[in-house]
């Protein structure tokens, strides 16, 4: 079977379509014939070598598949063999077959395409974390997603316009539109003006209940200035650090630095609360995970969970979808397909 494997640190130049064996099933495990794989903005600060959580070099990257179950493993029910499903995976998901636990493997909803179904775990699963569960977002309440138009972004949206919330969202200029038409009640050109005092002009002051904010370093300190009275801020990313090399490896260490610190008497009189997220620390929880998927998938059907795939790209254009995302063109999720 072919992988796409991210040889060592560096641009995409090294990423590469490998020839592996077929994984067999151990027990427990189910084999997927994987149709598209989630390209995560994970994956590409792995390449950078700015991704603690990676695996170690050379690696296959890919944290969520949509495919059909070819084999299973002993113990697992015989008529999963056939069934399109999806999974998420702790890496190795970026393959033509990937073995994964049984209790990892979920139904793939049948009015979506493979490639919408790669788009639902990594996404959806971190912005219903981020808005219903640690977020808590309530009908009278407003929020503002940051990059709003990417993959996470546009699961937010959805869920934040299921709420009935107000939603503000911050985004490259172009994609604006889209997301209006998507539902966001407000778009902000982040990338050629200062966002806050925007949003402060657009809240009359007061600022939103929540945020959500994957940019991290000195950006968490503005969006916490963000908040009005009982809000939130939910911190998940540090997109500010991508680069490729040297100048990646700074910019973390500069994003680390300017971090803010929380005081506990702050948050007191201030009425506010900060939290933070990371879904691939998670996998110890199942059960809560299987409870978030259930709401989603519930969401399909009802139909306000719809899973955007901008493009689609095959294994051997690894190197332009990585660019794609990096250069900021994407609007929603990026697959791969083998
Ligand atoms: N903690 C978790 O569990 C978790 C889970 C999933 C994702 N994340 C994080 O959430 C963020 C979004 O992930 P995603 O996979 O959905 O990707 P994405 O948002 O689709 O990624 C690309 C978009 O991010 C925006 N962006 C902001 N700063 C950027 C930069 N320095 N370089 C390139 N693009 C930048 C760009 O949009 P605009 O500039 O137009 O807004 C770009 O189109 C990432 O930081 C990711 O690491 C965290």
């Amino acid at each position: 079977m072919r992988q796409i494997v991210t040889t060592r640190n560096g641009g995409v130049e090294v990423l590469e379509v490998q020839n592996a064996p077929d994984p067999k099933p151990a027990p427990g495990e189910v084999v997927i014939a994987v149709r598209a794989a989630g390209l995560n903005f994970a994956d590409i600060l792995a390449r950078q070598g700015l991704y603690p959580d990676g695996p170690k070099k050379p690696c296959v990257m890919g944290y969520e598949v949509a495919g059909v179950v070819e084999e299973i493993g002993e113990g697992v029910d015989r008529d999963l063999v056939g069934k399109p499903v999806f999974a998420m995976t702790r890496f190795r998901g970026q393959v033509e077959k990937v073995a994964v636990r049984a209790n990892q493997v979920f139904e793939k909803p049948e009015a979506l395409s493979f490639e919408q179904t790669a788009a639902i775990p990594v996404n959806y699963l971190t912005a219903y974390a981020l808005l219903v569960v640690m977020g808590g977002l309530r009908k009278s309440e407003s929020v503002l997603i940051h990059n709003a138009g990417g993959g996470v972004g546009l699961a937010a949206l959805d869920i934040a316009k299921n709420i009935g919330a107000t939603i503000y969202g911050t985004a490259s200029p172009g994609k604006h539109e889209f997301l209006r038409q998507r539902g966001l009640d407000h778009p902000i050109d982040y990338r050629n003006q200062d966002w806050l005092p925007v949003l402060k002009e657009l809240t009359n002051g007061r600022g939103v209940e929540l945020v959500t904010d994957p940019i991290g370093g000195a950006h968490w300190k503005k969006s916490y200035a963000a908040l009005r009275t009982t809000g939130r801020l939910g911190m998940f990313g540090v997109s500010t650090a991508s680069a490729n090399g040297l100048k990646g490896k700074l910019k973390l260490i500069k994003a680390a630095l300017q971090m803010p610190r929380f005081h506990p008497l702050g948050l007191l009189n201030k009425n506010r609360g900060v939290f933070g997220l990371n879904l691939g620390h998670m996998w110890h929880e199942p059960d809560k995970i299987a409870e978030w998927l259930q709401a989603i998938m519930a969401g399909v059907s009802e139909g306000w969970i719809r899973p955007y795939v901008d493009k689609a790209f095959p294994f051997e254009q690894a190197g332009e979808a990585h660019s794609y995302m990096e250069s900021r063109k994407n609007l929603g999720k990026v697959v791969l397909v083998p």
